[in-house]
């Protein structure tokens, strides 16, 4: 027998132990192993009952990733659970850790199932673009309900062992030791003759079903809403459905060929690609993972505006003590309700307890002076955008602060080698670019300046993910990666409405790609007030060159519409809605601009919306990429996705370049060039690529 999985006795219990570190995947050696060791209990004269327990830190927490893409070797799962189910023994599951994807599987072929309170039961592979293939989709809801079960493999979330409990997906809870407890259970269902529960037998929740005719198109409704085209979740729904509509291996043939489907579609290539990437994003090359870092447990922001109370919000989500200072005390007042706002509104939507949100609001304490920074392991500034303001601020931390102290600068657009350079330990100096808002966007830009050293760069790291951020190291530059990418995106959508295009027609095929706004609307969400000023001051200082992208949006700003806040910008929203309407004042203003430009305006078809709005996009990132601003494509591709809401159904804009193909992405680039000028230059790296047949991501 293989050594991964071991059989013995214990009284009149079989007991199936497996034991394949670090969590126990259901490789091709575990499959064969359970293979055989049941085969042995139900061959055991002895045995009455078999129990399935991990060793280790956890039950089979899925399948085994080495495996992925490799032709699949005998046996497989669904046999191996068929010879689990068909046993006229009862078998156990006994549960803990996390009995994800193909582990609840096995769980779900078991007769019974026990656990301890702290497991984790789930069916994550819609995240990855797939589906459960051994049977999850036609068993649980057999077990637990067609529309619970629904939502635990539509979202692919987990539930915890109480939940799990009520449900009915876990038939006993056990306290103290899981073996012991499970032997228990297992002996107890020997003594009062408890038959073998067959899961694929049950209808309860069939009959239920299906007197709510709508139940499956109501539901696909609701997702389709949010997919914003991944098919992952709706390929889930049409398997579950199967539950009503199929006999239990009719339905399970109907999974297994929605499975295959899924593997080989581009979205789940993508969505794999994504967790991947998500992992290698963390790895920064000259900085090991040994690195020894500050244990960070006092942070201090300075600034209680927009950023500072999100950004303190994040220190004390993650446990960490926090001291928010402001010069002014009407915004520190105001910083902290704002805090107790957010707090007591997630309170009220049932995703915070009150005691939590006390323990945290308990983790922030207000400060007027700069001389709060004094207890401190991590500062992070996010006073105005001057300059001037944080060169003189950088200059005092550098006194008032701990020697060891790391100091992050906030900024969205300066230069963070200047801040350095304000103080004499510009090695502990870096920006951490939050996104707002701070307390709720994923991504956080971790800014590596030229003296920056390794500790305090893996500190910043560690810190980011203790917040539960995705941190991605980016280098000093206008913009760093994600806004620097930005930029060019804004200002091809800027050119494409003076050239014919309306902002409804190129949102709409910015949404029909998949991100969750287009660039018009998500200009009216930020306030156009911001680039007005700035492209003012840029006017003064003489420092704007090439065509200018402000026509349209000067006329706005001048007209007092600066999108959502004075409920008008290139759309127009109704009192109290955030939804755009299109204005015709606004299309007859777009109109008089491009006369008065002198552009005979055309029709622009959607295809080159998406090309203007995406490939210079591409292209700013190749040229990031030759700079070494980022460290990898895949690196661009997360901050897009957790930054900028770029469907991760769609790899990310670097991954897609890919899926397009680097030369036609090229070919395009150079034609926009002839026609738009030297903005469209094609990077190096894009040049290289499209010639040598290459990828970015190695698609
Ligand atoms: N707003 C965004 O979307 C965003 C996103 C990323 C980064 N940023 C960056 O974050 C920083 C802050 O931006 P914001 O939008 O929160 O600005 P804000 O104007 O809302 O807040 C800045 C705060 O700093 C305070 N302040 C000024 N001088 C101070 C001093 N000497 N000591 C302590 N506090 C002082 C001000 O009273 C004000 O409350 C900027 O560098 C900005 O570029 C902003």
């Amino acid at each position: 027998m293989s050594e991964l999985v071991t059989y013995e006795r214990q009284g009149e219990i079989g007991v199936i132990t497996a034991n394949n570190p670090p969590v126990n995947a259901l490789g091709q050696g575990v499959r064969q192993g359970l293979a055989e060791a049941i085969a042995q209990g139900v061959a055991d004269g002895e045995a009455k009952a078999l129990l399935i327990i991990c060793e280790g830190r956890t039950f089979f927490a899925g399948a085994d990733i080495r495996e992925f893409g490799k032709p699949p070797q005998a046996p497989g799962l669904p046999e191996v659970l068929d010879a689990i189910e068909s046993s006229p023994k009862p078998i156990v599951a006994a549960i803990h850790g996390t009995a994800f994807g193909g582990g609840l599987e096995v769980a779900l072929a078991c007769h019974y199932r026990c656990g301890v309170a702290s497991a984790q039961f789930g069916l994550p592979e819609v995240k990855l673009g797939l589906l459960p293939g051994a049977g999850g989709t036609q068993r649980l809801p057999r077990l637990i309900g067609v529309e619970p079960a629904l939502g635990m493999i539509t979202s692919g979330d987990p539930i915890g062992g109480k939940e799990a409990l009520a449900n009915g997906l876990a038939d006993e809870l056990v306290e103290g030791d899981l073996r012991e407890g499970a032997l228990a259970f297992a002996r107890r269902i020997v003594a009062e003759g408890k038959p073998p529960v067959k899961i694929r037998d049950l209808t309860a929740s069939i009959e239920e079903a299906k007197a709510k005719p709508s139940l499956f198109d109501d539901y696909r409704k609701r997702i389709a809403a949010r997919a914003r085209g991944n098919l992952s979740a709706l390929r889930c729904i049409d398997a579950v459905e199967g539950v009503v509509t199929l006999p239990f291996d009719e339905g399970i043939a109907r999974e297994r060929a929605l499975f295959q489907e899924a593997l080989v579609s581009d979205q789940s290539a993508a969505l794999r690609y994504v967790f991947f990437a998500e992992r290698e994003v963390a790895k920064i090359p000259d900085v090991p993972k040994d690195t020894p870092t500050l244990d960070v447990k006092r942070g201090a922001v300075l600034g209680a505006g927009t950023m500072g109370g999100g950004i303190a919000m994040n220190f004390a989500n993650a446990g960490i003590a926090v001291t928010l200072v402001d010069v002014n005390p009407d915004v520190l007042k105001r910083g902290m309700e704002i805090i107790e706002r957010n707090y007591a509104s997630t309170v009220s939507k049932g995703r915070l307890s009150q005691e939590e949100m006390d323990k945290r609001m308990a983790l922030i304490t207000p400060g007027e002076g700069l001389e709060a920074v004094a207890g401190a392991d991590l500062v992070i500034e996010a006073v105005f955008e001057d300059m001037a303001l944080k060169k003189e601020i950088f200059g005092k931390l550098d006194t008032l602060a701990r020697p060891d102290a790391v100091l992050a600068t906030n900024t969205s657009t300066l230069d963070v080698n200047e801040i350095a350079a304000a103080t004499s330990r510009p090695g502990q100096v870096l920006g951490m670019h939050f996104f707002s808002p701070a307390n709720v966007m994923r991504l956080l830009e971790i800014v590596r300046g030229a003296k920056t050293e390794p500790g305090p760069l893996a500190t910043a790291m560690a810190v980011a993910r203790r917040m539960g951020k995705v941190g991605a190291v980016v280098g000093v530059c206008d913009g760093f990666v994600g806004n620097r990418m930005l930029h060019q995106y804004t200002r091809e959508a800027a050119f494409l409405i003076e050239e014919g295009a309306l902002p409804q027609q190129v949102d709409k095929v910015i949404t029909g790609f998949g991100l969750p706004m287009g660039p018009f609307a998500m200009g009216d969400l930020a306030g156009l007030d911001i680039g007005f000023r700035v492209r003012k001051h840029r006017k003064a200082q003489g420092t704007l060159t090439g065509r200018y992208a402000g026509h349209v949006a000067d006329r706005l700003c001048e007209m007092e519409r600066f999108g959502q806040k004075t409920s008008a910008g290139y759309y127009r929203y109704e009192k109290g809605s955030r939804a755009p309407v299109p204005d015709p004042d606004v299309e007859a203003l777009i109109l008089k601009t491009s006369e008065e430009l002198g552009i005979a305006r055309r029709n622009i078809s959607d295809e080159e919306i998406l090309a203007r709005c995406l490939y210079p996009m591409i292209n700013e990132a190749a040229k990031i990429l030759d700079e070494g601003i980022a460290l990898r494509a895949s690196d661009v591709d997360i901050i897009w996705i957790n930054g900028y809401g770029f469907p991760a159904h769609r790899g990310g804009p670097m991954f897609h370049a890919d899926s397009v193909g680097v030369k036609s992405v090229y070919d395009a680039v150079c034609e926009f060039q002839k026609e738009h000028g030297d903005v469209w230059k094609p990077a190096n790296l894009l040049k290289k690529l499209a010639e040598e047949g290459g990828t970015f991501t190695g698609r």
